[in-house]
């Protein structure tokens, strides 16, 4: 190598390869992109995104050659992968997929290539233990660069981010480098584990936060206190941080800490701040059923209750580790009645039954519910009903005028 526009081979194009792909062609990379999922890439192929990351335009225009055949892998100068890192059951690091995509690329990757991880890991996975199985096969060199998007949000795109890069050595750091550098702002990383470590830092500190303003807003309710006045009033000074309370789902953050809490058990280190966060962030949607609503139904018959967002977050697709789910159980435990509606994923028809429900709970406000007017809501609502404000969006008097009994987080 090196020369100033490598090909690269991105493997995994999910939320993360595939804008990663998409970045690096319209800087006039040549781009490979293979998936394991044949349906996956016909999709691609066909100019269709399920992510919603990539417009058909954007997929159309982009000079991307899409492929499930890991051979062409072997065309790629540097290899980059964007592969699932989540946990098992008992909310151990699950490296399985990330091991199995290394293996394919073990197999196919040109000698000399480079080849980088974007997945989130424990400092070590890089070098100890993917950096093995490649080299076993090929002399190949590794690079680490944490993806730090955030799916949905048009202002921190790829290109705006700054990207930590970090190489085996010198050569290869630099080589890194000058090729993230033509999409985006970087920042040299001392060493691969430097970067894994400081990915995994920037999520768990997330997750700290957030169950800090999670367990305060759980005091202001004892308290019969709104904990979005408390917020509002506390954010105008200067250095309190604005974080929102909420349910702590998706793939990211109620997943990353896992991985630092791993790395801390390796080394002997018990870890309770980390772990205390995780315990009150899974809490949470216990603490909504058990404590906010369903004391308020008791005293009814045939409870309906309505869920709005099945999605992890607001404004994307995506389901998968969404807190929602915990929270359709609680209820079904009980024998309630649950139906659900998300904006992004489905549209049935749940939201133009008149009179049918006990309460509703808007725990995702995708952007289509906001522009409903409280009259909306109330037109599916029984008599007496409760509006579940999640994350605080609406007005809790205007609430309170179109008939709901108004409760937030
Ligand atoms: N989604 C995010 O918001 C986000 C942000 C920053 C970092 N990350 C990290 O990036 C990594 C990827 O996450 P994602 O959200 O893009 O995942 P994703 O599930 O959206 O996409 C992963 C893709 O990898 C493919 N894949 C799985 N095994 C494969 C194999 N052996 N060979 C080829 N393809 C294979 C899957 O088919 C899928 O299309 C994870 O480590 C995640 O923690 C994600």
């Amino acid at each position: 190598m090196p020369k100033s526009k490598q090909t690269l081979c991105i493997v995994g194009l999910g939320y993360v390869g595939l804008p990663l792909a998409h970045a690096f062609a319209k800087k006039g990379f040549t781009i490979l992109g293979y998936d394991i999922q044949e349906d996956r890439i016909l999709e691609l192929q066909s100019g269709k995104d399920r992510t919603n990351e990539l417009s058909t335009k954007e997929l159309k225009s982009a000079n991307i050659e899409f492929s499930s055949d890991p051979s062409v892998i072997k065309k790629a100068d540097v290899v980059i992968l964007a592969i699932p890192t989540p946990v098992d059951a008992d909310n151990n690091p699950d490296l399985s997929l990330l091991k199995n995509a290394t293996e394919t690329v073990a197999k196919n990757v040109q000698e000399g290539a480079i080849v980088v991880y974007e997945s989130t890991v424990y400092p070590g996975v890089t070098e100890e233990i993917c950096g093995p199985i490649l080299k076993k096969e090929k002399s190949v060199k590794l690079g680490y660069s944490p993806e730090r998007m955030n799916p949905g949000d048009k202002e921190h795109t790829v290109e705006k981010i700054v990207k930590v890069v970090a190489g085996e050595d010198e050569e290869t750091a630099n080589i890194l480098m000058e090729m993230y550098g033509a999409i985006a702002p970087v920042h040299r990383a001392q060493s691969i584990k430097v970067a894994e470590m400081a990915k995994a830092i920037e999520n768990a500190q997330r997750d700290l936060n957030i169950a800090y303003i999670n367990e305060i807003a759980m005091l202001c309710n004892a308290l019969d206190i709104s904990s979005k006045d408390v917020f509002d009033a506390a954010k105008t000074k200067w250095n309190f941080l604005n974080f929102s309370p909420g349910l702590v789902g998706g793939h990211c953050i109620g997943v990353d800490p896992y991985y630092l809490l791993k790395a801390a058990q390796d080394k002997g280190i018990i870890s309770n701040m980390i772990s205390a966060a995780r315990k009150t962030n899974d809490g949470i949607a216990h603490y909504i059923t058990q404590s906010q609503i369903l004391p308020r139904l008791r005293e009814k018959k045939d409870i309906s209750v309505l869920i709005l967002g099945t999605t992890f977050k607001e404004n994307v697709p995506d389901t998968r580790n969404s807190k929602s789910n915990d929270i359709v159980t609680e209820f079904k435990k009980e024998g309630i009645s649950v139906s659900m509606h998300d904006a992004q994923v489905d549209d049935n028809d749940a939201l133009e039954k008149e009179n049918s429900y006990d309460a509703i709970l808007l725990l995702v406000p995708h952007k289509e519910y906001l522009t409903m007017t409280p009259e909306e809501f109330a037109k599916t609502a029984k008599e007496g009903c409760i509006f579940f404000d999640l994350k605080s969006v609406f007005n809790a008097k205007e609430m309170e005028k179109a008939g709901f009994t108004y409760l937030a987080l």
